[in-house]
């Protein structure tokens, strides 16, 4: 490079950090230090304690306040606020994991798609994933087929992979809607959609440590995002030579006078619906970046709470014993599964994160108060109060009957599946979870079968804690969860199982 050429593009370098920079915030930095010029005691702080600043921040400032993170700002708005921002078209969900997650970088398309200007994966998620009865007998088989492979047969105590064979178990699941019979269990593919969904929250991670500026150049030395730009041309061939497949085999029924074979999955949905205009298998790989992770930490959430609660495995096994026989394997089934609906809810909020509704701000928004959010900034807001007394007697006891009871008494907002004012956890508003029917049905559908399949315990010795990363949640990693299958043989029977 010639010295002139050097200078000008440091020169433009400088002059777009400069405009890049971030705005500054009418609201009180709660993580601001003396002689903290390059702000790593705030994301320090930000880091591991999260919780207290924005309690004591919202305590003292009786409004809004600002935590600096080492690239970014969030601004967090109080509770109260949480109905004004969910029906805020300024306040904007899409641009924020756009913004947050990197939509656009070669090797990310699943963002990209997921969130982009075509909304067709959205509705499909919507009008197809959600509560869909013909979708839950080949989620069953699959369960069968994924608890035998990963969890065994075996009759004596035996350890489990904790996060592999959890993991597993959904993704299977999951992938016998969305990919269909051909690759739902395919190693390979497993492998290769799991792998990729792990490889981008990894590079997100990674590149949420550079400067904003220099986020466009560094991706492509770190070597997540060089795993996530190596797999998705490997999907999509995997994925065009089912579908050439299928194109075969509905030309020859066509040409023997035969019906066409038909398909029930998202593959097939998303070929009728989005008219050639999303490459297919940067859509598979967009839902299992929705789907797989998510489902699973809960899943994993309610492992633990199961095993510290062997007190409510009976009545949770009885009632999915009913509702299976009364209704089969189907959504009736798992809406009547309600004891069951009221202990994941309340694995939920006891595992959930300090924040929700996190939104970009579109355009300078006025909050109620008259102040003004800047253009640009990003909001969240404070649910820290679903562990509050008030709300929730006893909040930081687990009772698995807390949401069954509110339910028998009247409240309508106490399902898993449903938001209220004080519980946001699967967001709220025009953005609100779509996935949420889909993630309920798999989960009760897993735990069915454990429940009536399977004693699950600890290892000697372990003992779960929560862990708090920044402003989220997650469930201890180090588990050590042991399982034996259980010997009364009813299972087989009412999962339909043969062997
Ligand atoms: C237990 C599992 C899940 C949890 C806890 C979860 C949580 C969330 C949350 C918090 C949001 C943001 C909503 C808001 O801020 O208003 C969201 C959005 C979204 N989720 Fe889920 N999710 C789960 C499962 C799924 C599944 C299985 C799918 C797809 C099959 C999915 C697809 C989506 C999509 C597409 C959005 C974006 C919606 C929009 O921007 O309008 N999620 N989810």
């Amino acid at each position: 490079m010639s010295a002139q050429l050097f200078i000008w593009t440091a020169f433009a370098v400088l002059i777009s950090a400069y405009l890049l920079r971030p705005k500054r915030t009418p609201f009180p930095i709660v993580n601001k230090y003396p002689n903290d010029f390059l702000g790593r005691r705030a994301a320090r702080e930000a880091q591991e304690n999260a919780r207290k600043l924005i309690t004591e921040g919202l305590a003292k400032h009786q409004g809004p306040i600002a935590i600096n993170l080492l690239h970014g700002q969030k601004i967090i708005l109080p509770a109260s606020l949480a109905g004004w921002v969910k029906s805020n078209k300024d306040l904007d969900h899409k641009q924020l994991v756009k913004d947050d997650y990197f939509a656009g970088i070669p090797g990310f398309e699943a963002q990209s798609v997921l969130h982009g200007d075509d909304e067709t994966p959205k509705r499909l998620i919507i009008t197809k994933l959600g509560q869909n009865d013909s979708t839950m007998g080949v989620m069953n088989e699959s369960l069968a087929r994924g608890f035998r492979a990963l969890w065994g047969d075996d009759t004596e105590w035996h350890a489990i992979n904790w996060h592999q064979d959890t993991g597993g178990i959904i993704a299977r699941a999951a992938s016998s809607v969305f990919v269909g019979p051909e690759l739902a269990d395919d190693g390979n593919w497993l492998g290769l959609v799991q792998g990729y969904v792990t490889s981008y929250f990894m590079a997100v991670y990674d590149l949420h440590a550079y400067p904003a500026w220099t986020r466009s150049i560094v991706h492509w030395f770190l070597p997540n995002a060089k795993a996530c730009r190596k797999t998705v041309p490997q999907v999509r061939a995997i994925v065009n030579d089912v579908l050439r497949k299928r194109q075969d085999e509905v030309d020859q029924a066509k040409r023997e006078g035969k019906s066409a074979p038909e398909y029930n999955d998202a593959l097939a949905w998303a070929q009728a619906a989005s008219k050639g205009n999303i490459e297919p298998g940067d859509l598979q790989l967009s839902l299992a970046m929705a789907a797989f992770f998510t489902t699973a930490e809960m899943f994993r959430a309610i492992l633990v709470d199961i095993v510290r609660h062997p007190e409510l495995v009976e009545p949770l096994r009885k009632e999915v014993w009913e509702q299976i026989s009364a209704h089969g394997i189907s959504v009736a089934a798992a809406n009547n599964m309600v004891l069951l609906d009221s202990f994941m809810k309340e694995s939920q909020r006891l595992s959930s994160g300090l924040v929700v509704l996190e939104r970009a701000v579109l355009k300078d928004t006025a909050l109620p108060d008259g102040r003004i959010l800047p253009r640009g900034s990003q909001i969240m807001v404070d649910s820290t109060n679903i562990w509050d007394s008030n709300t929730y007697p006893n909040p930081d006891q687990f009772d698995g009957y807390r949401f069954l009871r509110k339910r028998e008494a009247g409240d309508t907002t106490s399902q898993f599946v449903q938001t209220s004012q004080d519980f946001h956890v699967f967001g709220g508003g025009r953005h609100i979870c779509p996935g949420r029917f889909f993630a309920s049905n798999e989960l009760k559908l897993a735990l069915a079968h454990i429940l009536l399949k399977y004693d699950i315990r600890f290892a000697e010795g372990c003992d779960p804690k929560p862990i708090m990363n920044g402003f989220y949640a997650m469930v201890d990693p180090t588990v050590r969860l042991e399982v034996k299958r259980r010997m009364d043989g009813a299972a087989e029977g009412i999962l339909g199982e043969r062997s």
